[in-house]
């Protein structure tokens, strides 16, 4: 009765010891959806429902399946949606980073569950698109990505207004007394004026071009808006693309390559990218047994420019860059530098895909190789006696005279904490001073929160201070500016060098050097280590999936991805010395 070909319905059957009767069962219940028998020999699809009515980044995954299901049909397949976890950043408490390798097993689990011979991951919020990948590399069934696609700016005033680079400007206005409570309730309406991601070069717009670059989406998907008719377009032909590379087995592994990441190592720097995605990159990397060298892609940035000219380092939004082209117009730019044998979903290379597409036009948003917005170096990796296995730091969104720079150390000793003084008209403060919270990494907070955007001090936002050099063991939104080291490695909760900085440390960052140093002897480190307690367990720490987190989380260079999900790694990217 069974053909030999696990394809379509006889995928990954429920185990009941008869696999024939496990196939007569599961036909008889999907009957009930009203499928005919030839509908259900027809390769099947997955398709990723990851709409809520909490996500507003999502709001447009209903009308983007109704096209990806078009495309499908006209492709001879069979289309089937399903859901999976979805995760919106402001509606993911303690932090969508906590749950980013929860939505990775829900996707895994579900597309190795169901008999899918390919999956249309739809997504876009920034965790969103690594946990898809993530899920969908470990599987390894044929995969692409389809992204719910930027916001169009709004307006206020005469000024357009991007979430959420335009939130935080207008936030430390409102915090400074510049602007008062009617304005930022206008405003508040208009910084996210429709459906789609947030239009600046956060994480999400960040995730969507390496996506791109990486070659597990159609070229042009990343930056076409949601709300465009072309987005709709673009996902119907994704669906139809799904039914090829079910029948080309196309899988994840054969794209998401070495070669593939360090292509999408070169777009995250030239677009000036979100920190973020080091971090995701490095988990998805680590699902496919591929290690993210940090030490390479500091090589890496020296070389590479930033060419996007977007917020929050630059002055356009996503829409401006799809008028220029979007992704294709970068890679052109960057040929020179690209793996351009990789293979992409296309079934072709990088190289073909890039050749294939429209010829370029003047435009202004994607500058020239040789005429850049910034050198190189835009994301430096900063090692030390403060960050043995690293920190980072954006230079390309930071006060360049603060990237050499020593300071008094003023430190909070987690969110609570900083939450209680920052403001304070007590609070020991000046500009040369540099602001350390710890207790805020993947088990410090935990979850890793976006709080290293640590605000300036009140009195001192009210004097017109606009930046200062602040460092954490935290993440940062992708939209943020300011002179800001991240991913402080090992974190403070488990006893990294943060832990030990006391009030009044003396701490040198010279990012010339990449270095980055706690002036104070190695004795005293030792005694201050003898003190040491770590700290101790909270409420919740003890069950679910929170106690999963504590015990197998890992630290930002491995990705903070769970220990037992990663792949025996076998391969390093970048690979080659520069
Ligand atoms: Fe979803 Fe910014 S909140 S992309």
């Amino acid at each position: 009765m069974m053909a030999k070909e696990k394809r379509g319905m006889r995928r990954g059957l429920t185990a009941y010891g008869d696999e024939d009767f496990s196939l007569f069962l599961r036909t008889a219940f999907i009957k009930a959806m009203g499928y005919s028998d030839d509908a259900l020999d027809r390769p099947i699809v997955g398709i990723t429902n990851t709409f809520s009515g909490f996500n507003a980044c999502h709001r447009n995954v209903p009308e983007l399946i109704e096209a990806v299901k078009r495309g499908v049909m006209l492709a001879g397949g069979l289309p089937v949606e399903f859901p999976t976890i979805t995760l919106h950043e402001s509606f993911a408490h303690p932090t969508s980073m906590f749950l980013r390798n929860l939505m990775s097993m829900d996707t895994e689990e579900m597309i190795r569950a169901q008999p899918v011979d390919s999956t249309v991951l739809i997504g876009g919020c920034d965790k969103t698109v690594p946990a898809l990948l993530m899920g969908a590399a470990s599987a390894d069934v044929p995969a692409i990505m389809l992204v719910t696609g930027p916001m169009i700016t709004g307006d206020h005033k005469g000024e357009r207004l991007g979430a959420c680079t335009d939130c935080r400007r207008f936030w430390a206005r409102f915090r400074a007394g510049e602007i008062d409570q009617p304005e930022m309730k206008e405003i508040e309406a208009k910084l996210a004026p429709s459906a789609g991601t947030c239009m600046v070069m956060g994480t999400a717009s960040t995730m969507a071009c390496v996506t791109e670059a990486m070659g597990m989406m159609l070229p042009g998907g990343a930056c076409i808006p949601a709300v465009m008719a072309e987005r709709l377009r673009n996902a119907e032909a994704t669906g139809a693309r799904a039914v090829a590379i079910a029948k080309e087995k196309l899988t994840p592994s054969r794209i998401m390559t070495a070669d593939a990441f360090e292509n999408g190592l070169r777009m995250l720097l030239a677009i000036g990218g979100s920190t973020n995605a080091i971090v995701h990159m490095a988990a998805m990397a680590g699902r496919l047994g591929i290690e993210l060298d940090l030490e390479g892609f500091d090589r890496m940035g020296r070389d590479t420019p930033v060419l996007v000219d977007l917020k929050p380092t630059g002055q356009h939004y996503m829409e401006d860059l799809d008028k220029a082209g979007g992704v294709t117009t970068i890679l052109r730019e960057l040929m020179p530098q690209l793996k351009l044998k990789a293979l992409t979903i296309t079934g072709k290379t990088l190289g073909q895909n890039i050749k294939a597409a429209p010829a370029g036009w003047k435009q202004e948003v994607v500058r020239p190789f040789n005429n850049p917005i910034f050198k190189g170096g835009s994301i430096a990796v900063l090692r030390g006696n403060l960050a043995p296995d690293g920190a980072i730091v954006k230079q390309a969104a930071a006060s360049p005279k603060l990237m050499q720079h020593e300071g008094r150390a003023v430190v909070f000793d987690s969110l609570p904490d900083m939450a209680a003084r920052i403001d304070s008209p007590d609070l020991d403060v000046t500009p040369n001073d540099i602001l350390v919270l710890r207790n805020a990494g993947p088990i410090g907070a935990p979850g890793m929160p976006e709080a290293g955007y640590i605000p300036i001090p009140k009195k001192l936002a009210q004097k017109g201070l606009k930046d200062m050099l602040r460092m954490s063991d935290a993440r940062m939104s992708g939209t943020a500016f300011g002179a800001i080291v991240l991913h402080i490695t090992p974190e403070s909760a488990v006893g990294g060098p943060l832990a030990l900085v006391q009030n009044g440390d003396r701490i040198r960052l010279d990012v010339k050097n990449r270095k980055l140093e706690l002036l104070v002897s190695d004795e005293e480190l030792a005694v201050r280590r003898k003190k040491w307690k770590a700290p101790k367990p909270r409420k919740g720490d003890e069950r679910g999936y929170r106690k999963l987190f504590m015990d197998t989380v890992q630290q930002a260079d491995k990705g903070c991805d769970f220990e037992f999900l990663t792949a025996p790694l076998t391969k390093r990217t970048p690979s080659a010395k520069r």
